[in-house]
């Protein structure tokens, strides 16, 4: 049996054509438990031409990492993708009432999974870097012709730049990385320090 969780305040997001997605945030809990800004800006970007708005998800299959509340992957299922939503196993009930409480805007599949990066691949080995179970995970779930979203905010302080850093390093290793720049992103929810990054396998 699963412990209860602490007490959800809900945030709204409103999509273009009016729907109101609504996701459940814990009142108490680990850096997953609220709606981060990276993640609005990558939900809007879903919304602009790129994605021919939203239109460019429909039956697609992702798989959604680190997803906390899972509003990313609600949002991209709204448009009718496919979603799998993963993260530590103490998020996976939080997910759930994020897929229940949109169900009735969920035009594509949505499952929660646990999903604790590297643990199906790291037997033996020590790793410097905890990013590295994560560049492991992104890249065993990719092929040819997968495209990875990555969406986040520029941090400065503590061994963040470092992080960033070496995340760069790992990633340009395996991926072709492009920058969505801000003009391509929606015009109100983008920001100079959220970064949407684009990743494609080099060698499939
Ligand atoms: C900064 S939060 C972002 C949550 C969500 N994507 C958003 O933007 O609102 C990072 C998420 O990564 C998850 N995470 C961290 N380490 C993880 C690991 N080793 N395996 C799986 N998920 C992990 C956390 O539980 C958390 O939900």
């Amino acid at each position: 049996m699963s412990a209860p969780m602490a007490d959800t305040f809900v945030r709204e997001i409103e999509k273009n054509n009016e729907e109101v997605i609504k996701i459940h945030q814990l009142e108490i809990g680990d850096v997953g438990c609220v709606v981060w800004d990276a993640a609005i800006v990558l939900s809007k970007y879903f919304e602009t031409e790129d994605f021919l708005k939203g239109q460019l998800l429909k039956q697609k299959n992702i798989i959604e990492l680190g997803a906390g509340t899972g509003v990313v992957g609600i949002i991209a299922s709204t448009f009718g993708a496919n979603v799998t939503i993963t993260d530590l196993p103490e998020f996976n009930q939080l997910i759930n009432m994020n897929i229940a409480e949109n169900k009735h805007l969920i035009t594509g599949n949505v499952t929660a999974k646990t999903l604790v990066w590297g643990t199906d691949i790291i037997t033996d080995q020590a790793f410097d870097y905890s990013l590295q179970p994560l560049v492991k995970t992104i890249t065993d779930h990719c092929n040819g012709s997968t495209t990875v979203l990555c969406c986040y905010e520029k941090r400065t302080t503590g061994n963040k730049p470092e992080l960033e850093r070496t995340f760069f390093e790992l990633m340009t290793e395996k991926f072709h990385i492009e920058e969505i720049p801000l003009y391509k992103q929606d015009p109100q929810f983008r920001s100079a320090d959220i970064h949407i990054m684009k990743f494609k396998l080099k060698n499939p």
